[in-house]
């Protein structure tokens, strides 16, 4: 393949108005619809490149729905990512979520070439904690099993003895067969699983900048105005928690409304969520108390046509990290993924 990188920039052509009518339709209730003519190039340049380069495009569903629906193969948790990413058959893969869910995809496919389109997004809880303070806390709690949710960087999983997704903290923390676990770094998740198991959970202080902004407040004025379902996020404070009618995960959460089918739910979560389960659930109004989480943010249409045009940014992690992380995550695949919350 020549001269991608002269690729010049997508611009709109008359014929995109009827190749991607159908698309266009869906994005319409979902982005200001000024929007779509300019995501429409981007989102054709990026599905020709695609298909050049045999890759696959992974989005979480806290992406846009401009990535969401546009451009992605496969949506989906972090997990289901990851797995999705070991399960394909491309050798090239671009996660459009943050990086330590790329690094998951390229810990569970080594061989693979994983690109993320802005090695800058990060998570906060991911940064909450280093591989050496997961060190420092099992010489302080020696014995102590260490159970790390998936929102860790590689390092950290590879010092971990199970890793886990908000889907299954319970049943993995349970599986440790030890009357403590050190839990890290979401330290209201912890607080959660707590409440659920006689296990003993020694804590880390890591939040998650977007969820721990909700308020128990905010969560009544809105089901007080709006007379709605709420459900939250576990990484939402335990006040916050308490005022929702369903507590799950990202996947849990859509299920639950697969089951309810409430005529009007707010979620209390990363507000693209909604955006993203709103075609699925065409007879749910969804308001969102809107918190955006920036690192998402960051994956754009045009940062993926880049990364597939230059194949960057490339998910490197030394083997003995990979080892140590897989481990890990293995030990959690083995538990099962039976939805705790
Ligand atoms: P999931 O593991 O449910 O995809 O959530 C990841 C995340 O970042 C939640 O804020
Ligand atoms: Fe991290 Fe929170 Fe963003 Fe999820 S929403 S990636 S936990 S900062």
């Amino acid at each position: 393949m020549h001269n991608l990188a002269e690729l010049p920039a997508p611009v709109w052509r008359d014929d995109l108005a009827d190749e991607y009518a159908a698309l266009a339709a869906r994005l319409e209730p979902l982005v200001p619809c000024l929007e779509i003519p300019l995501h429409l190039p981007w989102i054709d340049a990026i599905n020709k490149l695609k298909k050049q380069r045999g890759a696959v495009i992974m989005a979480h569903s806290y992406q846009t729905p401009e990535i969401f629906h546009g451009v992605a193969d496969v949506t989906g948790d972090s997990l289901g990512l990851a797995k999705a990413a070991a399960g394909c058959d491309a050798d090239l893969i671009v996660v459009c979520g943050v990086h330590f869910m790329a690094e998951s995809a390229k810990i569970l496919a080594p061989e693979k070439t994983v690109l993320i389109p802005d090695l800058e997004a990060g998570c906060s809880l991911a940064s909450s904690i280093t591989a050496a303070d997961v060190r420092a806390l099992k010489a302080q709690h020696p014995g102590v099993p260490v159970v790390s949710y998936a929102n860790t960087s590689a390092a950290v999983k590879a010092e971990s003895d199970a890793i886990c997704t908000s889907a299954n903290a319970v049943q993995v923390v349970e599986a440790m067969d030890s009357p403590r676990v050190i839990f890290l770094p979401d330290e209201f998740l912890g607080r959660y699983i707590a409440r659920q198991t006689d296990v003993e959970i020694i804590l880390w202080h890591g939040r998650c900048e977007v969820h721990e902004k909700f308020t128990a407040r905010e969560v009544r004025h809105v089901r007080e105005q709006f007379g709605s379902k709420v459900v939250a996020h576990p990484e939402c404070s335990p006040e916050v928690l308490a005022e929702a009618d369903f507590v799950g995960s990202t996947t849990a959460m859509g299920k639950w409304l697969a089951r309810e089918k409430p005529a009007r739910v707010a979620m209390v979560t990363e507000c693209s969520m909604a955006d993203n389960l709103k075609s699925q659930f065409p007879q749910t109004e969804f308001i969102k108390p809107c918190n955006l989480c920036p690192h998402m943010q960051r994956i754009t249409l045009q940062n993926i046509y880049a990364a597939l045009r230059d194949l960057k940014h490339a998910i490197e992690i030394p083997a003995d990290v990979i080892a140590g992380a897989r481990r890990a995550l293995d030990r959690m695949l083995a538990v099962g993924r039976r939805e705790t919350v």
